[in-house]
């Protein structure tokens, strides 16, 4: 029987793991990332074992220095060394043409790769001992909410992983904003915390954004864009402040506890409602999200209605997220697997 993680902030311990080909759950500002050498097939074959992600979909590679962009990335426009002047280490990927010598195993058989330097001082720490890439999706199951603190990854991928660096809980808490600079127009493939008026200021070029999460997607450039991603496993449904109080008021005679997320403070004493109030900012918002969702889902909550946010500004990536959970839940209650 393989035991539980070793969950502990030793750098070293971490590295010798990677270094062997074996994956460490690695803490970031987003969210916990699933570490494995990104120049070590097996330990790449074994990432996409333990993350059930299809082969075909690829993975970030994470490195220390900007200076390693070259290691992994050919034709670098100059757009990205002044994105990565301005957000790096930070919450931004980047997606560039790959290097002839990287695995198609990361970059799931297309001819670009994702690059990016996180800001979070172990794994920053890690990254200049190991000196080369590491390869990390986040730290969950596919298509699951990804985890922002040693708890969750340990309740997502447990006994499957040797160890969790413990770097305590995610700031930023949603995935990083990821840029596609590998065509002609630099192009927001994933919005994130980091938002498009903050890349416009630094890019001179036209900025496009990927159309909206609620939309239907066929493609799999990054399946962080697909409408089925970022769900809890109770049904999430949005709905406005004003129509709060009637879709209470209709799930009332169901069994089981209903979760609400919002940003005002629970207005009535219902021991069959859970009511988490997040917080009215959205930077504060975004680094509670995911940790509110997944308390909700462990209360087993038959429903997680969830206010509607804002859809603009720094507003665009949490909107995103739950969009998808959302949508991620109609699509499961539709198609049970
Ligand atoms: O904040 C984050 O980005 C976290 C932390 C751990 O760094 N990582 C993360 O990884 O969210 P993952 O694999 O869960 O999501 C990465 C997204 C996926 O949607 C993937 O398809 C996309 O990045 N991606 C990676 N390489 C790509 C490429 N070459 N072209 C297009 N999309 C790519
Ligand atoms: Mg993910």
């Amino acid at each position: 029987m393989p035991s539980d993680p070793v969950v502990s902030s030793n750098i070293d311990q971490a590295l010798t793991l990677l270094q062997q080909g074996l994956l460490v759950a690695i803490p970031t500002e987003t969210v916990y990332g699933l570490g494995a050498d990104a120049s070590n097939e097996a330990a790449l074959e074994r990432l996409y074992t333990v993350k059930g992600r299809p082969t075909h979909h690829p993975v970030i590679v994470h490195l220390a220095h900007v200076q390693q962009l070259s290691q992994w990335a050919i034709d670098i426009p100059d757009s990205a060394y002044q994105l990565a002047e301005a957000f790096w280490p930070g919450p931004m990927t980047l997606i560039l043409k790959k290097a002839p010598h990287v695995s198609s195993r990361i970059t799931g058989g297309q001819d670009t790769i994702g690059l990016r330097i996180p800001n979070h001082p172990l794994t920053l720490a890690l990254l200049e001992q190991f000196q080369g890439g590491i390869a990390a999706p986040s730290a969950n199951k596919f298509g699951c909410l990804s985890p922002t603190t040693p708890e969750q990854v340990c309740h997502a991928l447990g006994n499957a992983i040797p160890m969790i660096l413990d770097g305590g809980p995610c700031h930023v808490g949603i995935e990083s904003t990821i840029i596609d600079l590998s065509g002609g127009t630099p192009c927001i493939l994933r919005p994130g915390m980091l938002t498009e008026a903050e890349i416009h200021r630094v890019l001179t070029a036209q900025v496009t954004a990927l159309a909206s999460s609620i939309l239907p997607r066929s493609d799999v450039r990054a399946p962080g864009t697909l409408n089925s991603h970022y769900a809890p496993r109770s049904p999430v449904e949005l709905v406005t402040l004003e129509n709060l109080p009637a879709r209470i008021a209709s799930l009332a005679s169901d069994k089981g506890p209903l979760g609400i997320l919002s940003r005002q403070p629970k207005p009535m004493d219902n021991p069959n409602i859970h009511w988490v109030q997040a917080p009215k900012d959205a930077p504060g918002y975004a680094k509670q999200l995911y940790a509110n969702l997944f308390y909700l889902d462990q209360l087993g909550c038959r429903t997680i209605l969830v206010e509607v946010v804002p859809t603009e500004g720094s507003w665009t990536g949490v909107a995103d997220r739950l969009g998808r959970a959302a949508s991620g839940s109609s699509a499961r209650t539709h198609q049970p697997a």
